[in-house]
């Protein structure tokens, strides 16, 4: 019997665009074709991974530093997780990945997009029987007008120091989200979240049914 392929899915929307809630559901229509499924979030996803989320949620610093604590995160998560569990045939549901970083450093703060472009190859390459560098094959990008995002926010828990920025913000983050999911329209399925749950649920099921992935 081949042994099944590895298959990476991501989460990816700007902060109240409801993404989370989807993953239990996500993860039960794949454990119902009995496959092994890993669910993990970024930054995080490693002990080191977690330390270095608190560092970005909380600490002051400037983009660069933020880009690179992102960064070093994503390597010791692939390296130790990801990829180790893609080889064994899972699927991986990934809370973001690099596409968040190029929307909330890149769009966000502004950073350039060239050296995210270069940590990227640097951080997602040559992982052991992974060739290239390590994509999502599947992005749900959860697309939700910043103002509604922000309206569902306010009273929420405390903020961290990206949920406490203004909606412009969060403007210059969804456009990012937009460049991304236009330069590899492949890869992106676009999910309105500005609906109910049931409704935002019966696409991101129907978006996986219709890509064969079950
Ligand atoms: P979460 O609350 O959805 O888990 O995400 C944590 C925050 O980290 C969220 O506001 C987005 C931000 N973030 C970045 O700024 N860059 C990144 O590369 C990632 C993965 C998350």
């Amino acid at each position: 019997m081949s042994q099944r392929q590895g298959l990476f899915i991501t989460l990816e929307g700007i902060d109240g665009a409801g993404k989370s809630s989807h993953v239990d559901a996500l993860e039960a229509l794949f454990r119902a074709t009995g496959r092994e499924v890993l669910r993990t979030r970024e930054p995080g996803g490693t002990p080191l991974a977690e330390t270095l989320r608190g560092l970005v949620l909380n600490e002051p610093m400037d983009a660069l530093t933020e880009s690179l604590l992102v960064f070093a995160a994503r390597r010791d998560h692939v390296v130790n997780v990801i990829a180790p569990a893609l080889a064994r045939g899972a699927v991986v549901l990934c809370d973001r990945f690099t596409d968040a970083t190029f929307a909330y450093q890149g769009g966000g703060r502004g950073f350039d997009l060239g050296v995210l472009g270069t940590l990227e190859a640097w951080v997602q390459g040559g992982q052991g029987g992974v060739p290239d560098v390590l994509q999502p094959a599947l992005t749900l990008w959860f697309d939700l007008p910043p103002e509604t995002a922000a309206e569902r926010l306010a009273g929420a828990r405390l903020p961290d120091r990206f949920e406490a920025q203004p909606v412009d913000f969060f403007r210059r983050v969804a456009d990012g989200y937009a460049c991304r999911a236009s330069a590899d329209a492949a890869r992106f399925e676009r999910i309105d979240a500005d609906a109910t749950r049931e409704n935002v649920w019966a696409q991101v099921e129907a978006a996986v049914r219709r890509r064969g992935l079950l």
